[in-house]
């Protein structure tokens, strides 16, 4: 996302779109060229950018929108596209978690924007290598001649720079795991979608439970459930001690996080995010569970929900 910003030359005195329900690396590469973050709350049903409230958060300074698509599903890109086609800027797609999703309004994956879209193999993603890894995807054939350079120490030809880049290439070895694996993504990415559809239907009308919307192309990542009421902790609690392990992705929000303080935002700035922050809740989501590993979950969930 660094090279991604640097090669658009996005820099000091810059904004950069984004959202506060997010992991830390989609800010941390705004201000890591020197632009400024500007947030926009997402949207409790997706989780993603609200595109409602996109336009409102556009300055002269701004020159980039950097929507997420959290847990594996696709942000608003049709809505986002045309708003910043309108205002002239950038779009870059933090597509961590999303390696193989689809636009919901399209059967394009995830990273097939104008500009950039930004992959990680680290090894929870659905692609993940043995080790740090990531790919950037353009449409774009000067800016994907920028992005090799920068990624080469700014390097056009050996030991000849125009730029003062960065080490960023992909190990080769990552590399080459990463080839194996790539055959089967698709086939594991069928496996978490069945995992999805099984989880949606056996807990379904859980009290106090909110089930994650189901989105066209959605490659489930994670796949967080809403513990509403201020229970989140205690549920989770109670899930590891008969063995279940859940994570909280994400519990504080980006605003909220103390190298973000120059922002100036503090609570109720992002009334959705903050609540997100208290309610998620991602179930084990791997391909290789099986239904009994899924009834067991699903079971606990319900009893300790109900009690
Ligand atoms: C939404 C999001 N953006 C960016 C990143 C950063 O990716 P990496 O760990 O490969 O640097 C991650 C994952 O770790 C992520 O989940």
């Amino acid at each position: 996302m660094v090279l991604a910003l640097r090669a658009l030359g996005v820099g000091p005195g810059d904004e950069v779109i984004t959202v506060p329900f997010t992991f830390f690396a989609t800010v941390e590469a705004i201000y890591l060229v020197g632009a400024r973050p500007v947030l926009v709350d997402v949207e409790p049903d997706t989780f993603n950018l609200n595109p409602e409230r996109l336009v409102a958060a556009i300055t002269p300074r701004t020159k980039a929108v950097m929507p997420v698509h959290l847990f594996g599903r696709a942000a608003a890109m049709a809505t986002i596209g045309a708003i910043a086609d309108k205002y002239g800027l950038f779009v870059i797609e933090d597509c961590a978690q999303a390696t193989g999703a689809l636009y919901p309004h399209s059967l394009q994956k995830v990273g097939s924007g104008p500009h950039f879209g930004c992959f990680s193999f680290y090894p929870t993603k659905n692609l993940g290598a043995c080790g740090d890894g990531g790919l950037i995807t353009t449409a774009d054939p000067d800016l994907a001649q920028r992005v090799r350079e920068l990624r080469e120490h700014g390097s056009p030809r050996r030991y000849h720079h125009t730029a003062v880049g960065y080490n960023s290439r992909l190990d080769a070895l990552q590399a080459a795991i990463l080839r194996i694996k790539l055959p089967h993504l698709d086939t594991w990415i069928g496996q978490r979608q069945a995992i999805a559809r099984r989880y949606t239907a056996l807990l379904a009308e859980v009290p106090g439970l909110i089930l994650p919307a189901e989105g066209f192309g959605h490659t489930w990542n994670q796949y967080v459930v809403r513990i509403v009421g201020d229970r989140r902790d205690g549920v989770q609690a109670a899930l590891q001690e008969q063995g279940i392990r859940t994570i909280v992705y994400y519990p504080v929000p980006i605003h909220f996080q103390a190298a973000c303080a120059d922002l100036g935002l503090g609570p109720g700035c992002f009334p959705i995010a903050e609540a997100l922050t208290r309610e998620v809740l991602a179930l084990p989501m791997f391909p290789e569970l099986t239904d009994g590993d899924l009834q067991t979950v699903a079971t606990a969930l319900r009893q300790i929900m109900q009690s």
